[in-house]
């Protein structure tokens, strides 16, 4: 974890998607490691303002569509300008739109593009505009073992999470020199909402091929998220993690 000057005593993270699944156990996690969370939702009121009554000062929950530049920046500078620093940023927002290529539409292409790749993108940008200037900072995507090997139905959400790895990769290798770590983890498949949705039969023949056979919490993704942002593992960038109860990877 990078150093926090005199006057901005406390770390910022910044967690996309963070009020839901993966992202709010993540939450969970940085708030553990006393960082200041600003967490972006994009439609979950209930969500959003359940994690305000509970965190309360320890978090900032803000509405944020990471497709859109302009609402990024937004936040960025609202960021900025009230604590002067980006230590963390958890490029965690991402959608499915499952269908089989045949089927795949070009807007349900294009949504899932903007949303889970180009969302990582604006949001980098700006996070990483700002570490440089710290010489400091720590990013984590969140790619998915998709990613890695494709998935049936899922030609939109595999080449955005591959597209994940490969922002990762070159931006690990830009900013080596800069103090500033980027790493992804894979998560196979964990038991949330996105999970929750597959049909009943896919998920049975999923679940089946997993050698732990049991999908995977979200507290064991954000801990992985919680050792690479910490100062443990200064030494380790442009690395994928993978989570996913032993699936071989190739
Ligand atoms: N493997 C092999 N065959 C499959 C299949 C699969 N996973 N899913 C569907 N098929 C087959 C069907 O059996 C059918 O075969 P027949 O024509 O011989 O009967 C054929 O493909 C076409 O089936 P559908 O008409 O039902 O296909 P569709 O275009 O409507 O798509 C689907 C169906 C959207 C792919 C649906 O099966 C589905 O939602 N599958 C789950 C996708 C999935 O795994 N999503 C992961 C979500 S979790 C996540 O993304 C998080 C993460 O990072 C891991």
């Amino acid at each position: 974890m990078s150093e926090t000057s005199a006057e901005n005593p406390q770390s910022i993270a910044v967690v996309t998607g963070g009020t839901r699944g993966i992202g709010r156990a993540i939450v969970d996690e940085l708030v553990e490691q006393d960082y200041h969370v600003v967490v972006t939702y994009r439609s979950s009121e209930k969500s959003a303002q359940d994690l305000r009554d509970l965190l309360k000062n320890k978090v900032t929950v803000k509405r944020t569509d990471v497709s859109k530049q302009n609402e990024v920046d937004e936040l960025f500078d609202a960021i900025e300008q009230k604590y002067g620093r980006v230590d963390v940023l958890v490029n965690n927002a991402g959608i499915t739109q499952d269908r089989s290529f045949i089927k795949m539409d070009s807007s349900d292409w294009k949504h899932v593009i903007d949303v889970n790749l180009n969302g990582a993108f604006y949001c980098s940008k700006r996070a990483i505009n700002a570490m440089q200037k710290q010489n400091s900072g720590r990013i984590v995507n969140i790619s998915s073992i998709v990613g890695q090997q494709g998935n049936f139905g899922q030609a939109n959400y595999a080449a955005s999470k591959a597209g994940v790895l490969g922002l990762t990769k070159t931006l690990a290798l830009e900013n080596a020199r800069k103090g500033i770590t980027i790493n992804a983890v894979c998560p196979g498949f964990i038991a949330t909402d996105m999970v929750g949705a597959i049909p009943e039969e896919v998920k049975e023949k999923i679940q089946n091929g997993i050698p732990m056979r049991r999908f995977g919490e979200a507290k064991e993704v954000a801990k992985a998220v919680g050792f690479l942002v910490s100062k443990d593992s200064a030494y380790i960038t442009g690395q994928e993690l993978n989570i996913n109860g032993g699936l071989l990877t190739h």
